[in-house]
């Protein structure tokens, strides 16, 4: 149990995810790849625009795959925003990539599409881009520096399923696109994630990979009388329990949207007055973007604001966090050439930015408490 009052993240059941896994159990079938797995598959493909989605044990293991498709090597390149989770830069570090840096942009926190072009070499293999917040990134100007340049896109995803840019849904605009189910996500299974396989030549291959290097997929649809080892690979599929459980999850879709989107507006509305007097910075939405309400994050003036701030909001009960820590400055990020004052917009927004719970089960009673509570507190 969470020390606090109102937790940061609370996982919920929203539908049948229990009725589920008992069902992939007495099914008997709860290894990966089974009927379950395939369900969620097409929903989310359906959701992602139509690429061919294989669901995987994490986002993280989604992009490690991508490196993999990839055929990342040793003193290869992958452009990723300095502002981003540990392993949107590291799967592809432990395949041999070095990182590129670049830092975000000071609205949207986002990768800096003007910052992307005078980091390409001939090293260069991907451009990782993330949408944080589910806010989708200038994929017009992004799009068009890889037709020039001809190095491909990879999204990651994990904020933004269901999101959009100009109509059309994130996780459909890279080569490759990855998604997580991890219990803090809008769909949860505890641990899980996908990937997003848009270009149909990488299909086959990458369910090799996801599978140990076998061809037990085309075995399993019969198009091979007996399964071998065929190429590298890993163990990177789910079992039917956990897709039993994203399921249930998948399939409430409106109900955990309409949920999310009722709390984030309302924080949106009731902290702009305040936000606006305090200089605290709020979300930024461009109006070409649709998110998918995935979290409520705010910029205060300085370091020290921020850690009064979460300070403040648990002595009443009430967690707030921040993240994510610069990767350009981070120990291992300095190993790859990084340095303080590389990206300044990242470096300030670790320092200022936090979070506010937000999650299914958070009742209007716990929200009036947070926004109360942050409404009583001063910058000054
Ligand atoms: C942007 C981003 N990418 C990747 C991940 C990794 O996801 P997973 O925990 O499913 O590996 C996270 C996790 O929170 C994330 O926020």
């Amino acid at each position: 149990m969470s020390a606090y009052r109102i937790p940061f993240n609370r996982p919920s059941v929203v539908g049948e995810e229990l009725n589920y896994v008992r069902g992939a159990i007495e099914g008997g079938h709860s290894a990966g790849d089974g009927p379950l797995t395939h369900r969620c598959s097409e929903i989310l493909s359906d959701w992602v625009g139509g690429g061919r989605v294989l669901l995987t044990t994490s986002c993280t293991h989604a992009l490690e795959m991508c490196a993999l498709l990839l055929g990342i090597e040793e003193g290869d390149e992958v452009i990723v925003p300095a502002f981003a989770f540990v392993t949107t830069a590291g799967a592809f570090a432990l395949h041999g990539a070095k990182p590129v840096f670049v830092d975000v942009r000071p609205d949207t926190l986002n990768l800096d599409e003007n910052q992307i072009r005078e980091k390409i070499t001939d090293r260069t293999k991907a451009i990782i881009v993330l949408h944080y917040a589910g806010v989708a990134c200038e994929m017009d100007a992004i799009e068009a520096i890889s037709l020039e340049t001809g190095v491909p896109i990879v999204e990651d995803n994990a904020h933004g399923l269901l999101g959009s840019y100009r109509e059309k849904p994130l996780g459909s605009f890279g080569c490759l696109a990855t998604q997580s189910f991890h219990e803090t996500k809008n769909f949860i299974c505890g641990e899980g994630g996908a990937l997003v396989v848009n270009d149909s030549a990488w299909v086959e291959r990458a369910e090799i990979l996801r599978e140990k290097g076998t061809n037990r997929s085309r075995f399993l649809r019969g198009q091979v009388d007996k399964y071998t080892w065929v190429d590298v690979g890993s163990s990177y599929l789910p079992s039917d329990i956990l897709a039993a459980f994203l399921l249930a999850q998948l399939e409430t879709r409106e109900s955990i949207q309409r949920r999310r989107s009722e709390i984030w507006q309302r924080y949106d509305t009731e902290l702009a007055l305040w936000a606006g007097a305090q200089g605290v910075g709020m979300p930024r939405i461009p109006e070409e973007c649709v998110h998918p309400a995935h979290l409520f994050h705010m910029l205060l003036p300085s370091e020290a604001s921020r850690t009064r701030l979460i300070a403040h909001l648990a002595q009443r009960g009430i967690l707030a966090v921040f993240h994510y820590q610069s990767l350009h400055v981070s120990e291992m990020g300095r190993k790859f050439g990084g340095f303080e004052g590389q990206c300044p917009v990242t470096e300030a927004v670790s320092d200022q930015l936090v979070r506010l719970p937000l999650y299914f089960g958070l009742t209007n009673a716990e929200q009036s408490d947070v926004i109360e509570a942050v409404l009583a507190f001063s910058t000054d």
